[in-house]
């Protein structure tokens, strides 16, 4: 599969991972990016860098009349990249819900209102493909971010059911689980991160290969063994159950 003439519409494009993403996607030849942000004066620059390729999008993932919006006007999409996320790390039994209840709104609710929202678009197109960002934290909690992984981890599970629940319609969801990556999102982190470059193009690389995990740097690959052998497996004999007899 070609990124080659896609349609793509990425959230949280104007900064981090999503800017990469587009920057990628325009250089490897895709036709058109709903470039989504929340404030869409952020993406002025990605407009001045990419000209009319870049179409902005008003798109707050935590508004569900915005996300109705986006699947109307972005009806000719071919791939959705489930992208914006938050973190607000908080200590597990004495830390401020409030930030608990964000990281889910963003970082599941979100991506599960798109998956709602665009799942007909692509029925109607004849397929297409979701991409979630999740984490390695969400494949195993790391107690320092306790909530942030619990979010990930449901946006890993999201991922996981749709692929069984579409893949039969043509539709692919792709997980995405990146170690730390240099971002204002981990900028509290002193460790050595991967460029938001190497994740974007090794995203689009896994599109093009037709996988449907994607581990996009070196120490997120540490983890595909693992996760191959155990949770995939499981997701393997689901898929087998779900068969027609
Ligand atoms: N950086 C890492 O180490 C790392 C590792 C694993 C996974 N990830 C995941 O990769 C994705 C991108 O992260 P990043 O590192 O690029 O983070 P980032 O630099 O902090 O950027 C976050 C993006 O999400 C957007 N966003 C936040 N809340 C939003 C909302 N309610 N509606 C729409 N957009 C919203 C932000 O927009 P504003 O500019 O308007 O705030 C921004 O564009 C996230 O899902 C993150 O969890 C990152």
């Amino acid at each position: 599969m070609k990124i080659e003439n896609q349609i793509a519409l990425v959230t949280g494009s104007n900064r981090g991972i999503g800017r990469a993403i587009v920057d990628a996607l325009v250089e490897r030849g895709v036709s058109k990016i709903y470039a989504a942000a929340r404030n869409i004066s952020s993406l002025d620059p990605l407009v001045q860098e990419h000209g009319s390729k870049i179409v902005p999008l008003e798109l707050d993932v935590t508004s569900e009349s915005q996300i109705a919006k986006a699947a109307e006007k972005a009806s000719d999409a071919t791939v959705v990249v489930n992208n914006a996320g938050y973190l607000d790390p908080q200590d597990l039994i004495t830390g401020d819900l409030t930030a608990a209840r964000r990281e889910f709104e963003i970082n599941y609710w979100g991506p599960l209102g798109i998956t709602r929202a665009f799942t007909p678009v692509f029925k109607t197109n004849g397929g297409g493909t979701f991409i979630n960002l999740s984490s390695i934290a969400g494949l195993s909690n790391y107690p320092s971010l306790p909530t942030y992984s619990d979010s990930k981890a449901a946006v890993h599970s999201l991922t996981s059911g749709a692929r069984l629940l579409l893949s039969g319609e043509g539709i692919n969801v792709i997980g995405v689980y990146p170690g730390p990556v240099d971002t204002d999102l981990s900028k509290d982190f002193e460790m050595e991160k991967a460029t938001p470059a190497s994740v974007a193009n090794a995203i689009l690389d896994g599109f093009e290969s037709g996988a449907s995990e994607v581990f996009p740097d070196p120490m997120s690959e540490g983890y595909r063994g693992p996760y191959e052998a155990g949770q995939k497996t499981i997701e393997n004999n689901i898929a087998q159950m779900l068969q027609p007899a």
